[in-house]
């Protein structure tokens, strides 16, 4: 059967259509306005959508938009009780699946519509599950962003997959560095070739060496045969220098020298040969500080760097928590067999204000741990860590006007919003500390119980 979200903010439509079609055994939710509507749709999977075109925060049709950005698959019906030729071609140009008239016969329409959705729903589960598999396979698709720094770092991705430039990603641990190197490779006619990974960070000098380069039996004791290194098993393909910022200043003048030359030469031996890789270099280090400090060869990095792309903290890319949240949710539920695929709102907001030190990896294995630990079919605040659960919105509250000031953003933010956030999360705090006595919250709050009303409806609590 369908999982189904209702938006209306007609509290007898939302009632009317929640009772027949849960009647119908379809698992149904409900969503009194459109800002509600959209934290569900980040937060879980729907397969339908019914949602009212005329609501007073917010127009179906941008419900619509958003619905088909984070979720294609998703069905999305329209409804409206006033009819016009307007709205009826802008459903149809936004992607609506159908548009229904509110009236007498609105179950009647519908029905036959919802129907047709679940039977085939096994179907499309299936073929959609292949498509992802698919994608996953190839390009760029197993990365996820929509903020725009990543789209900018996705199409510049693609831009230089295809010349051979050296590339140098820096960026916090976990933000996807050996990812962007992967999508470069496989974005490159030298995808069929191999793609080599070495973690410099992780080898004592010597070793390091001969790992890269290679040696020559009878080069020091142990080497009891010839060894290709590593520039040599990666000729025509990709090598991935990770962690370039632990490697120590004698080897970074070797490998300066390989890069220069396009030649390696084996250690003990007399002979170079020609090598032919793409050499891309990551790192967490602020190497511009390395090199001040004089522990990174400045010529080295401007060999490194002819194409430099800089990985923004997750902080920095909310946006993008929901739908990384997603991803990893739908992935280890499969992997572990469990039947977990949504995310409860108040968990998804403890996600969207966290920190994240640790960005992207950090929150896959918050998913992953909150996946094996949910014993229901949706992540609640209860299966994340306590660091998690726990963090206080110091980055989302304004401080005092005491002239200390805020700290703003380098990319700026939309302050309505960013208040329209802190006011939702005081109101939600507010009732989690008066045990949801509404009176009580709007006390806490120094509010009055008509002001709060309106508020939680503003914010959908
Ligand atoms: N944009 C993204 N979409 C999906 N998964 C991502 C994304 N970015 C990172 N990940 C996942 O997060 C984890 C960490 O990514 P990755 O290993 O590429 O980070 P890193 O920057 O190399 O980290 P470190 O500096 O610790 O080596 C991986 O499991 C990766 O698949
Ligand atoms: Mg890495």
């Amino acid at each position: 059967m369908a999982h189904m979200l209702i938006v209306d903010d007609e509290r007898s439509i939302c009632e009317l259509l929640e009772i027949s079609f849960r009647k119908e055994g379809h698992r149904v939710e409900v969503a009194t306005n459109g800002e509600a509507a959209k934290r569900r749709l980040a937060s879980q999977m729907f397969d339908i959508v019914v949602s009212d075109i005329c609501m007073p925060d917010m127009d179906g049709v941008e419900l619509l938009r958003y619905c088909k950005e984070v979720s294609p698959a998703t069905i999305f019906i329209l409804i409206t009780g006033v009819p016009t030729i307007d709205t009826a071609i802008g459903a149809v140009n936004f992607g609506a699946d159908r548009y229904v008239i509110k009236g007498d016969r609105l179950l009647d329409e519908l029905r036959p519509a919802i129907q047709q959705v679940a039977e085939s729903l096994a179907l499309k589960k299936e073929a959609g599950y292949l498509r992802r598999e698919l994608r996953r396979l190839t390009g760029l698709d197993h990365m996820i962003g929509t903020a725009p720094k990543m789209r900018a770092i996705f199409e510049l991705i693609e831009n230089i997959a295809p010349q051979s430039s050296r590339v140098l990603i820096t960026g916090e641990s976990g933000t996807g560095k050996e990812l962007v190197a992967r999508a470069i490779h496989e974005n490159s006619a030298r995808a069929k070739d191999p793609f080599i990974t070495i973690n410099c960070g992780a080898f004592p000098e010597t070793l390091l060496e001969s790992e890269l380069f290679g040696y020559m039996k009878g080069a020091f004791t142990g080497a009891n045969e010839n060894r290709r290194g590593l520039f040599q098993a990666a000729h025509g393909g990709t090598l991935f220098l990770d962690e370039i910022g632990n490697m120590s200043v004698t080897m970074q003048v070797k490998l300066y020298r390989v890069l220069q030359e396009g030649k390696v030469r084996p250690i003990g031996s007399t002979d170079e040969s020609d090598v032919d890789v793409r050499v891309i270099a990551a790192t967490n280090k602020d190497l511009e500080k390395e090199i001040a400090e004089e522990r990174f060869r400045e010529d080295l990095y401007y060999r490194l760097s002819v194409i430099p792309i800089h990985l923004p903290p997750l902080r920095e890319r909310r946006e993008d928590i929901p739908l990384l949240a997603r991803e990893f949710l739908e992935r280890f539920s499969k992997s572990m067999g469990k039947n977990v695929d949504g995310i409860d709102p108040e968990a998804m907001r403890r996600l969207e204000v966290y920190d994240w030190p640790g960005n992207v990896r950090e929150l896959e294995n918050t998913i992953e741990r909150a996946v094996a630990l949910e014993s229901g079919n949706r992540v609640s605040t209860e299966a994340l860590p306590d660091r998690i659960r726990s963090h206080s919105q110091g980055s989302m509250v304004l401080p005092p006007h005491n002239g200390n000031g805020a700290t703003l953003p380098q990319e700026g933010l939309n302050l309505e919003e960013h208040i329209q956030q802190i006011e939702r999360s005081y109101l939600l705090a507010a009732l989690e500390q008066s045990g949801g006595v509404r009176t009580q919250a709007a006390g806490l709050l120094k509010m009055s119980y008509r002001s709060f009303r309106h508020y939680a409806k503003k914010y959908g609590v």
